[in-house]
C-alpha cells in the first residue's frame, strides 16, 4: 500500500504538468513497471479539441515507445484545475481499452486518488468488463 501512495503522490505532481486550457480538468498518471521504474503523464489538449489526450495514454505510450510491457499498475489523480481536488478520476473507455490491451486484466490494478487518505485501488477487469481483447479478434478472424 505504501507504495500505491507512492505512486499516487507522483500522479499529483505530474497532474501539474498538465495542459489543458480548454477543459480546466487537470490530470496526472503514474504507470507502475514490474521492476519499480514509473512512467507518468499529464493531460495535453489542443485547440482543435480531438488531438488533445488523457495523461494515461500519455503515460502507457511513453512505457510502450521504450519497449516496456511489464506493467503492475497506474495512478490516476485528476479533477479542476487548480490546487485542490478531492474527488476520485476514473479513466475514461478509450484509455481502458489502451490498458487492457498491454495489461493483464485480473492483476493490473487502478489506483484512483487525491490523496493517501483517499485512495481506491480496483482491478482493471473490475472497471472493464467483457471487453474486447487482442483474443476477440483472433477467435473472429481465424
Ligand atoms: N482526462 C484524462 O486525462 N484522463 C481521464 O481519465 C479522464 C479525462 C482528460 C481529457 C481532457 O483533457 C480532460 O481530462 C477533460 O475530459
Amino acid at each position: 500500500m505504501e507504495e500505491y501512495k507512492k505512486l499516487l503522490e507522483t500522479a499529483i505532481e505530474s497532474r501539474k504538468l498538465s495542459y489543458s486550457p480548454y477543459s480546466h480538468f487537470a490530470v496526472g498518471a503514474a504507470l507502475l513497471c514490474s521492476d519499480g521504474t514509473v512512467y507518468t503523464g499529464c493531460n495535453i489538449e489542443n485547440a482543435a479539441y480531438s488531438p488533445s489526450i488523457c495523461a494515461e495514454r500519455v503515460a502507457i505510450f511513453k512505457a510502450l515507445s521504450e519497449n516496456r510491457r511489464d506493467f503492475k499498475a497506474i495512478a490516476i489523480a485528476g479533477g479542476k484545475s487548480g490546487e485542490d481536488f478531492d474527488g476520485l478520476c476514473p479513466p475514461c473507455g478509450v484509455c481502458r481499452q489502451v490498458l487492457q490491451e498491454f495489461c493483464s486484466p485480473s492483476d493490473f490494478e487502478v489506483i484512483l486518488g487525491s490523496s493517501g487518505d483517499n485512495m481506491k485501488v480496483l482491478r482493471l477487469s473490475e472497471i472493464f468488463p467483457f471487453a474486447f481483447m487482442p483474443e476477440s479478434i483472433k477467435k473472429q478472424t481465424e
